[in-house]
């Protein structure tokens, strides 16, 4: 697909990974829906959209409400007039499974994979009722593909992000609508920094290095514009660039 022209909705659009995407999308003739919980980093994401020309929403979105899901994409239409792109990229780390108390991974399932199943299925409704076909991308992590000592509950839902987006490829010949998966390696961003220095420098010393926001942006640009690719879990990683993991033959 070509991006120009294009409306896109981006959650988790406030900071990082979802804010670096905007502005590559927006750099490249798109308008962006900016979807967050933060209103004060959604704001500043909108102004570095506007920077570029393009045009920018901020909408107050909990992910893990459908009401509010779905007002992000009416407000996305309504600005826009219609919706191209979907990146469920909204979530959290920092899981402590042992705790007391079981709300916070419940939580996480809530954010990282429940949220985003349900982010697309409303975005393949609009798409459909657009009957203009779509690309929907999800963020996933390395950590759905390799084990995480120390964070299962995370591993799992990113693990079902990615199981779940390589399952609806078939939407490409169906509706025209490409769902794909991205998995980023460590990346430089307060999810990471919440962490401290020192697990900085530790991540750092064990995956060869740490990635930029702007290089995930750049492997969501590759997988909008190459309409060879759904169901595609991309790797993201310092040591191997951007890359596709395999499928897993029964
Ligand atoms: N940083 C990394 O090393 C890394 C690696 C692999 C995958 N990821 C994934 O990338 C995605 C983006 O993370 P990031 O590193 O940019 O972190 P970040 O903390 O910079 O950004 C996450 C954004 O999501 C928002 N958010 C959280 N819960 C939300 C909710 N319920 N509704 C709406 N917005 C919500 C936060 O307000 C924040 O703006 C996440 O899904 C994360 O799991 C990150």
């Amino acid at each position: 697909m070509e991006i120009k022209g294009t409306a896109a909705l981006i959650t988790g659009a406030a900071s990082g990974i979802g804010r670096a995407t905007a502005i590559a999308l927006a750099s490249r003739g798109a308008n962006v829906a900016v979807a967050d919980l933060d209103e004060s980093g959604g704001a500043e994401t909108v102004r570095m959209v506007q920077q570029t020309g393009a045009k920018a929403v901020f909408i107050r979105c909990d992910t893990t409400r459908t009401v509010d899901l779905e007002a992000a994409i009416a407000a996305a239409v309504s600005q826009f007039g219609r919706l191209d792109i979907v990146y469920n990229n909204a979530g959290v780390g920092g899981e402590d499974l042992f705790a007391d108390e079981a709300g916070p991974w419940k939580r996480m399932v809530d954010i990282n994979l429940t949220a985003v199943i349900e982010g697309t299925r409303l975005a393949v409704r609009q798409m459909r009722k657009q009957n203009s076909g779509g690309v929907i991308i999800n963020t996933a992590s390395m950590g759905g593909l390799l084990p995480m000592p120390g964070s299962p509950v995370y591993a799992a839902t990113k693990a079902g992000v990615v199981n779940f987006s390589r399952s609806l490829a078939y939407l490409a010949l169906d509706s025209r609508i490409r769902v794909n998966a991205i998995c980023p390696s460590y990346v430089d961003t307060p999810l990471v920094r919440r962490g401290g220095e020192e697990r900085m420098n530790e991540v750092a010393a064990t995956v060869g290095g740490i990635l930029q926001p702007e290089d995930i942006a750049a492997g969501v640009v590759e997988l909008i514009e190459d309409d060879s690719r759904a169901g595609a879990i991309m790797r993201v990683t310092v040591r191997g660039g951007r890359d596709f993991a395999r499928d897993i033959r029964a």
